[in-house]
């Protein structure tokens, strides 16, 4: 093993106990392509700097690149005595291109640069994952769009509330996954802020060229602050908010469809693809895929508590134990982007019943409001046509009909301002239709929030930053 590569202070090597306790290189290695594209910045704003010669920088961006690909192809060595991704290389560029190696370190610690990986890592997923999401809403409009037709109870406290169009009720999710966009977009701009300068805390003596680094990393700006720079997790802390309010969404639309799916319910039936049976019990398809992604919103909530908990009472700057902040963050970012994807897939191939939808909006007095409101429109305050309403409710109920079944003699007999076209009124369609206030469930205002999104997605699509497409290589070794 070669020597670490503080190891000057210390007269005594690390018990064994300690490296394998201290190492994170099994989880930051996913780094690496980041690591060793910072570094080569680095040393190439060092040779302009004139703080090392061209023929070094040449030299060290040459080994660099070597490693970049032993580990791409799997053909290079981790060991825990070695600590994390930023040693095993620089200890490998040691390796290959000898004592020149160790300039690779000027005007630099690893409290800037592992900042400056976590920044590239996490602006790199982040757009990936803003553009998968705008996939996932190009389903949802099309689901909407294909089903224009299919009325379902709305619900309040999971009581029947008032039909609404199946449409209505995606399109909820399509506002819900937009705004999670939007804090995503946000986020990005606060993390593509380039650290690197401030070395261990307080900046370098060197005459280095911030600016120079950061246009060739296409950072948009610099940290301000070198203490803030290296002890920072907020831009983390923020995805992680962002990526848990993004999980509860899913894992809202997931409670739905398995009860929807229940036999209770019926409204859906999932595709066989994305369920499973019981080991012990034929007649059971579970669906697991939908419980999975509810179950897993724990873990990214789990995720975002880990970090604000690791870092409420840090001194400033750098503390060790901020090198937890990572295995946290690529769980969550993994998670993310597998819920997107399964329910990418998933979604156009559910089935909705539409029978069923339309029957159970037909049942349980769904019509009581507007009933109420037709009283309104005869001229009587709404408060007490909801009284009137209500008696007439519970009315029905003792007879076992619905309010539109009551024979015009009976509703009558709670208010002589209803008359024959109350029974119109109180169609279901109708019932839709007349709510056709700016985002209501009317079918024809829906189809305008339907063709609204689907321009803004044509828009949307161009405004990705650019390094999304970057070759920042994603495989983990
Ligand atoms: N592995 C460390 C981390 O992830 C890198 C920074 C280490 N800095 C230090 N001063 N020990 O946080």
């Amino acid at each position: 093993m070669s020597e670490k590569l503080w190891q000057g202070r210390f007269s005594e090597k690390t018990a064994d106990i300690v490296e394998a306790f201290t190492s994170s290189i099994q989880i930051d290695r996913r780094l690496y392509a980041y690591d060793i594209q910072g570094s080569m910045a680095h040393c190439k704003m060092l040779a302009k700097a004139a703080v090392i010669s061209e023929a070094d920088a040449g030299v060290l961006i040459g080994g660099l690149e070597k490693i970049r690909q032993e580990i791409a192809a799997g053909r290079f060595r981790f060991d825990d005595a070695l600590e994390d991704i930023h040693m095993h290389i620089e200890n490998r560029l040691g390796e290959i291109v000898g004592p020149v190696a160790e300039k690779l370190h000027t005007a630099r610690s690893r409290n800037d640069q592992v900042a400056l990986d976590v920044r590239m890592y996490l602006r790199h997923e982040t757009s990936h994952i803003i553009d998968r999401f705008h996939r996932l809403l190009t389903v949802i409009v099309g689901l909407a769009k294909n089903n224009l037709d299919v009325i379902l109870p709305g619900y309040t406290h999971m009581q029947r509330a008032q039909p609404v169009l199946l449409a209505h009720h995606l399109m909820a999710y399509y506002e819900m996954f937009s705004r999670d966009i939007q804090r995503l977009e946000s986020c990005l701009t606060r993390i593509n802020v380039m650290p690197l300068g401030a070395a261990a805390l307080a900046g370098t003596t060197y005459p280095i060229d911030r600016a120079y680094t950061a246009g060739l990393l296409r950072f948009d700006a610099l940290t301000a602050n070198s203490i803030d720079a290296v002890s920072d997790r907020d831009f983390i802390m923020e995805f992680l908010s962002n990526a848990s309010i993004a999980m509860v969404h899913f894992s809202r639309l997931s409670e739905e469809l398995i009860l929807w799916s229940t036999t209770e319910f019926g409204f859906v039936q999932l595709p066989d693809a994305f369920a499973t049976g019981s080991s012990i019990m034929p007649q059971k398809k579970n669906p697991d895929v939908p419980e999975l992604v509810r179950g897993k919103t724990g873990t990214v909530i789990g995720c975002l508590t880990a970090l604000l908990t690791m870092m409420k009472s840090l001194p400033l700057a750098y503390n060790r134990d901020m090198q937890e902040d990572k295995a946290v963050l690529f769980n969550a970012v993994d998670i993310l982007k597998a819920c997107i994807e399964v329910y990418s897939a998933m979604l156009p191939q559910i089935r909705f019943n539409r029978e069923v939808m339309q029957q159970a909006a037909a049942a349980g007095y769904l019509d009581a409001t507007d009933m109420a409101d037709y009283l309104v429109g005869r001229g009587m305050s709404f408060r007490l046509a909801h009284r009137l309403v209500g008696e007439a409710v519970s009315f029905a109920l003792g007879k076992q009909k619905e309010l539109h079944e009551l024979t015009l003699d009976e509703l009558q007999s709670f208010s002589p301002l209803i008359r024959r076209d109350i029974f119109s009124k109180l169609s279901i369609q109708q019932m839709v239709d007349r709510r056709a206030c700016y985002g209501g469930t009317a079918t024809a205002t829906v189809k305008k929030a339907v063709a609204a999104a689907e321009k803004q997605l044509k828009q949307k699509k161009t405004h990705l930053p650019g390094f999304h497409l970057e070759r920042e290589s994603q495989e983990v070794p």
